[in-house]
């Protein structure tokens, strides 16, 4: 049996995606192959099923969950114990894709070896198959490589950083900052991590750091030059309630489509149109002639208790 394919799969999703396991090595390959990396967050089961059965490379559990899901302002307050409990629901959701968790705020800010205790977790009691840091943290990703755990890290618009940063803004616009994220990446690269994620860069900065670095790059608001692009599931499918950052493109109107079913539902129940006699349960036969019997014998009783 190979290691790399599912037992008693046909080698083919529903889609007719083949079921080849996505790892960070082959991130790397595609990389060097130009093959670009197809990457979406996700935080439950049924979306994540939805998303690896599409074929896409990376599920990304993001602590964007804290603002998507728990409607959170940003991602600050989310902890670990609430990304282990999401990050359980896409593993178990998952078959192809690299499951990667998103290491929460205030869970690799202090020591490296808290940093690392809180990855062993994600991959320990959740299946993650690689954890995502944000910011230049090179002692971090070198000791998280080698407890053997693949690292994607994240520079650019780091959204852990808002108060410092004092918002959400394009990163890297002049000389000196596009030079600093250049050696930030370079020296990530250079500590192990297996993947770049570039976000909210001009398109030239991160065209410029997907040719120099040799692991691949993957971009969110950072032009379409890098191996690969990422969003965020909510954005993609408009059930954030707000407008569209300008790097997003709707491909569905979930909104509109779950709205739409919950009212003509509601509407059916309100005129008692939902459920038909199709949609119920019936008695056997003779229990449904029983019941009758029984019905008319008791109007019987009363009718006569009413004489
Ligand atoms: O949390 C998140 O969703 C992210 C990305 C979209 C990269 O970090």
């Amino acid at each position: 049996m190979s290691l790399t394919n599912f037992p008693g799969g046909s080698g083919s999703s529903s889609t007719g995606v083949p079921i080849t396991k996505v790892t960070m090595p082959a991130l790397g390959e595609m990389k060097r192959q130009r093959k670009p990396i197809s990457a979406l967050t996700a935080y439950d089961y049924a979306t994540s099923r939805l998303v690896d059965e599409a074929g896409i490379d990376v599920v990304l559990v993001g602590d964007s969950l804290a603002m998507v899901v728990l409607g959170h302002d940003n991602t600050l307050a989310v902890t670990v114990d609430e990304m282990l409990h999401h990050t359980r629901a896409v593993r178990r959701a998952v078959r192809r894709a690299l499951v990667v968790a998103d290491m929460p705020f205030g869970s690799y800010h202090g020591t490296v070896a808290e940093g690392v205790a809180n990855a062993v977790r994600f991959v320990k009691e959740a299946g993650a198959e690689a954890v995502k840091i944000e910011g230049p943290r090179a002692e971090l990703v070198r000791a998280l490589t080698e407890a053997e755990i693949p690292v994607i890290a994240h520079l650019g618009l780091t959204p852990q950083s808002v108060n410092r940063m004092g918002g959400y803004r394009v990163q890297a616009r002049t000389a000196d900052t596009v030079h600093r994220l250049k050696e930030d990446a370079h020296t990530l690269a250079d500590a192990g991590a297996g993947a770049l994620v570039l976000e909210g860069v001009p398109r030239e900065v991160a065209a410029a750091i997907t040719a120099e670095l040799t692991i691949p790059t993957i971009g969110i608001g950072a032009g379409p030059d890098c191996d690969g692009q990422i969003l965020v599931f909510h954005d993609l499918v408009n059930l954030t309630f707000a407008p569209p950052a300008k790097f997003v493109r709707r491909y569905g109107d979930a909104a509109e489509l779950i709205r739409g079913a919950v009212e003509r539902y509601r509407e059916d129940v309100e005129r008692r149109a939902f459920p038909s006699d199709e949609e119920s349960y019936h008695l056997p036969e003779a229990a449904r002639k029983a019941l009758q019997t029984e019905r008319v014998a008791t109007q019987k009783v009363a009718a006569l208790r009413k004489a």
